[in-house]
């Protein structure tokens, strides 16, 4: 019985060209991790992670990736309850001949697995840049600044519209002063180092809403999450890295299965390229989780 009136091949063929999407995804999101173990204090990978996270072509592709990955994981479950139903509870006598890859029997799992990890890691990052989950914070100095001189400007507009008088405007410079010392101490001595870039642009390292509100006040909204600090804070812990490790272990297995599957859902396979075939989806599955991993290892023992 049909779950959706679909035909099974289009499910199948669904399945393939988003997952084929998310092959296009994947090697990008790599690349640009590894920007974390190049020894420039996180200066790349924060610019790498500002122009993803401001950049609007990357927010529409960053939706269309989100869809992609849940119309995967439903339509995959689709098709393994079909596949169960259409097979239902009896065995074969004698187990079927056919060659089939290791992976392709437990897909179902490692594809669970990949989403419980998915899932882990929006709590450790994604969710952080919508406030669901409390994270590490940066804020570019010079926009800081110019909400600092706009609130500057404002008091000096009420005294000269005669709102205020000269001492008001005094006691409100003041505050003013008192509520973003931290920040002008910081800007001056460049002391704690550990909360400014190395080109004085960025404060840094904010951890938590408490410290951000500290340095930059209780209205100030255009901050970013320093995914720099948080993901080298993750990785310091052993039991994420080793979680992340294992994820990326089963990722290896879901890609190898996942990368010929694509070929012969859409028919490209042949006797005369199947080999070739095997090797692209061997290298692609063992070369992306390695790149993913040199990230977490580097933090674990070079850091
Ligand atoms: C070393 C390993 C990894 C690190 C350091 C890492 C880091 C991050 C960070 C910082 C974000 C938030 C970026 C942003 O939204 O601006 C993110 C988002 C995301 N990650 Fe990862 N990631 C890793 C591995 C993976 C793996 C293996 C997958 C897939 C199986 C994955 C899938 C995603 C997805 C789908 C998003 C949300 C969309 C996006 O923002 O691009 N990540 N990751």
């Amino acid at each position: 019985m049909k779950l959706v009136k679909l035909a099974s091949i289009t499910k199948k063929m669904t399945l393939a060209a988003v997952g084929a999407f998310l092959l296009i995804f994947l090697p990008m999101h790599m690349g640009l991790n590894l920007c974390i173990i190049r020894d420039d204090g996180g200066e790349w990978y924060r610019n790498v992670c500002h122009f993803m996270g401001t950049n609007w072509i990357v927010k529409v592709f960053e939706v269309i990736l989100l869809a992609t990955v849940l119309i995967h994981v439903i339509v995959a479950i689709l098709l393994t309850i079909e596949n169960l139903r259409a097979r239902g509870s009896v065995r074969y006598a004698v187990p079927s001949k056919t060659k089939t890859h290791f992976g392709s029997k437990y897909m179902i799992w490692t594809g669970g697995l990949i989403f419980a990890f998915l899932v882990l890691h929006f709590v450790n990052f994604y969710f952080a840049k919508f406030g669901l989950v409390e994270g590490v914070y940066t804020v570019k100095t010079e926009k800081l600044q110019m909400h600092i001189t706009d609130k500057v400007l404002d008091i000096q507009q009420q005294m000269e519209n005669g709102k205020i008088d000269q001492q008001k405007a005094q006691e409100m410079m003041m505050n003013l002063q008192m509520e973003y010392m931290p920040y002008l101490q910081l800007t001056q001595s460049g002391q704690p180092a550990d909360k400014l870039s190395k080109d004085g642009k960025e404060i840094i390292n904010l951890r938590g809403k408490k410290e951000l509100e500290s340095f930059a006040g209780k209205d100030f909204t255009d901050y970013e999450p320093d995914f720099y600090v948080m993901c080298n804070d993750l990785f310091k812990n052993k039991m994420y890295s080793l979680i992340y490790l294992l994820a990326l272990i089963i990722l290896g297995v879901h890609l190898f299965h996942a990368i010929n599957s694509i070929f012969q859902t859409f028919g490209l396979n042949h006797r005369k390229y199947n080999k070739a075939i095997e090797y692209l989806a061997a290298g692609y599955a063992v070369i992306v989780p390695i790149g993913f991993a040199i990230v977490p290892l580097f933090v674990l023992f070079c850091k």
